[in-house]
């Protein structure tokens, strides 16, 4: 059976003269295979896709992997990896450079022997920007539900609690609603820690009158969803509403004029160019956004730096930040999916500035 993907990463590995690749990376595993398992490898050629993977997942692997033989390796991954080559003139086998330790990479060189191991870097990254419908679907839900798990959280955090106690219900509520797990470590940055903008949430007891961060997302059915809504408990600081104003302007501006063809430096400075206007371009020192889909954080990426060009089908967040050490800090985070014409919107929690009773 033909898998898709398969078919497209042989493109893709034609256009670099791959003959054979060897794939490492357990998420480019799960992509192309389907399968769930924590270990195994892929190897693909011109016309063999292979799983090699443990005696533990002989029955699962089988179901799963649609399109791929697979193959029960033995103590050594190497060996296995030579017979199936044997029969083939491949004298090359690329691997993936990004994934592989310099420890794996001299163990598998000499075993390999006298097979060559040539890096190669992206191949299967540059598939998965691309979001098919099945997976839209899923990063939908996964966005959803981190909707809904920050509405709940408005509903329940109190002056007094600890950012680890407002964490834990987070992590409760979307384990329980189907999540794997969070799609990274929650951030929940009250008062002066909400200008760390990766504050994960910590044993501070959250005060009154001031601002919270929360930064967040579901990992669910293999995709990430990644939110960020920054909320008031009592009247905070009135330089916090001031820079929240300003965030949500540059975040308004940057979904209303990001668009296919666009580079991630021009969606980059969609926000940026309203922060720093306003005189706070200091205090914004990350980029404007980032691929997401089966890891948090992936290709393309909206920075300053960024040639990446956005195109149908990718899926990316739009995040813009101000952080005043010692005060504060505000940050506002949708995923987005880059479509034909425009862009359609998978987070919709709101955004009007949000003042809880204290
Ligand atoms: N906290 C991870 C991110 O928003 O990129
Ligand atoms: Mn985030
Ligand atoms: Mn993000």
């Amino acid at each position: 059976m033909s898998n898709k993907r398969v078919l497209k990463l042989r493109e893709a590995m034609q256009n670099k003269s791959v003959k054979a690749l060897f794939v490492t990376s357990s998420i480019n595993r799960r992509y192309l295979t389907g399968f769930t398992g924590s270990s195994g490898y892929v190897l693909i050629t011109m016309d063999a896709a292979y799983l090699l993977t443990d005696f533990r997942y002989m029955t699962q692997a089988p179901q799963q992997a649609q399109g791929f033989t697979v193959v029960e390796h033995g103590q050594r991954v190497t060996d296995t990896i030579k017979e199936l080559l044997s029969s083939s003139n491949i004298t090359e086998l690329a691997f993936e450079q990004e994934d592989v330790s310099f420890s794996a990479y001299t163990t598998f060189a000499q075993q390999l022997k006298p097979v060559e191991l040539l890096p190669v870097a992206g191949l299967v990254e540059q598939l998965r920007m691309f979001k098919d419908e099945e997976e839209l679907k899923v990063m939908q839900r996964a966005a959803d539900l981190a909707d809904e798990t920050f509405q709940h959280i408005l509903g329940f955090v109190k002056k007094g609690m600890t950012e680890r106690e407002v964490d834990l219900e987070m992590e409760f509520f979307m384990r329980r609603k189907g999540a794997t797990s969070s799609s990274f470590d929650t951030i929940v940055a009250s008062g002066e820690r909400s200008s760390m903008p990766h504050g994960v949430a910590s044993e501070r007891v959250i005060q009154g009158n001031e601002l919270i961060t929360f930064d967040f997302g579901a990992l669910l059915d293999g995709y990430c969803s990644d939110l960020t809504r920054t909320i008031a408990l009592g009247q905070p600081d009135p330089k916090l509403k001031e820079i929240y104003d300003i965030v949500l302007e540059a975040q308004l501006h940057t979904l209303e004029h990001i668009k296919p063809g666009m580079t991630g430096r021009e969606a980059d400075a969609l926000a940026r160019d309203i922060i720093t206007k306003y005189g706070y371009g200091e205090h914004f020192g990350h980029s404007t956004g980032h691929g997401l889909g089966m890891e948090v954080h992936e290709m393309p990426r909206l920075s300053k730096l960024s040639d990446d060009v956005l195109k149908p089908g990718m899926v990316v967040t739009v995040e813009p930040g101000i952080y005043l050490p010692g005060l504060g800090g505000v940050r506002i985070e949708d995923d987005i999916v880059i479509t034909d014409t425009g862009i359609a919107i998978l987070t919709h929690s709101s955004k009007d500035f949000t003042v809880l009773p204290v």
